[in-house]
């Protein structure tokens, strides 16, 4: 019996397209469900709905046998955990943004104030650009930072850019890509090696099927809105 870890939200839905186009029912289990655990004994599979920021603590503690997670939480998170699969779908950036004619554009000189989830992207980003920052860290809604004066930027999850827009917030500067991954326990790999390369390899068919029925020979295309240049 393999763990699987399923971040609610977002990617629910996919990952769950996913594992039926690689051939596994799983009828009952919805993103809509209030139920947390999920047994499957014909797939011999029990999924767990948690949180998106919980997946890697649930797989690399053992929690989990494997998870369905977005790079975001990844790179924010440092778990060690194995990365086998670049599942394509929840294409999504994280990016530094501003108030649009509030210095989006000048150069990132004096100590600024970020809002964000992502405090440890975010450290290091700015580090890396020699940029003194503040960073405030914040759970949800980080948009409202800007508007109301919290903070002079934001590193936020862009996906199709209308929270942005609906702020008058601009993008100032893409940090990195995001799509989710399929993230494995290092010792169930080792345990449990047999299931779990059967998992991986039926997963990764139906992400290469999808990307070649999308065209462009891409899993990042599957299931995913067209990424856009924030550059003009
Ligand atoms: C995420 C992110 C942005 C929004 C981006 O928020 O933090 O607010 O989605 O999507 P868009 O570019 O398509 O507008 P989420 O919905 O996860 O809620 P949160 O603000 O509570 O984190």
């Amino acid at each position: 019996m393999l763990t699987i870890a399923l971040s609610k939200g977002k990617l629910i839905e996919s990952a769950l397209d996913l594992f039926r186009r690689a051939g596994y029912d799983i009828a009952g289990l919805s993103g809509e469900s209030r139920r947390l655990i999920f047994v499957s004994p014909e797939n011999e599979m029990t999924f767990l709905i948690v949180r998106p920021s919980d997946v890697p603590t649930y797989v690399e503690y053992g929690g989990a046998d494997a998870g369905i997670v977005g790079k975001d939480v990844l790179l924010e998170q440092e778990s060690d955990v194995y990365e086998p699969l670049d599942l394509g779908f929840g294409a999504c950036r994280i990016s530094v943004a501003a108030l649009r004619g509030g210095g989006a554009t000048d150069r990132l000189s004096s100590k600024i104030r970020v809002a964000t989830k992502y405090p440890r992207i975010s450290e290091r980003y700015f580090n890396k650009h020699g940029v003194p920052v503040e960073i405030v860290k914040l759970y949800g809604s980080i948009e409202l930072a800007p508007v109301v004066g919290l903070a002079d930027r934001i590193v936020d999850l862009v996906e199709t850019g209308s929270t942005l827009k609906a702020h008058d917030l601009v993008e100032v500067e893409v940090i990195t890509q995001s799509t989710a991954r399929f993230i494995v326990n290092r010792a169930s790999l080792r345990l449990k090696q047999e299931p779990l390369m059967a998992l991986i390899r039926k997963l990764r068919s139906a992400v290469m099927n999808q990307a070649a029925l999308s065209g462009n020979g891409r899993p990042s295309s599957v299931g995913t809105r067209k990424r856009k240049s924030v550059r003009s």
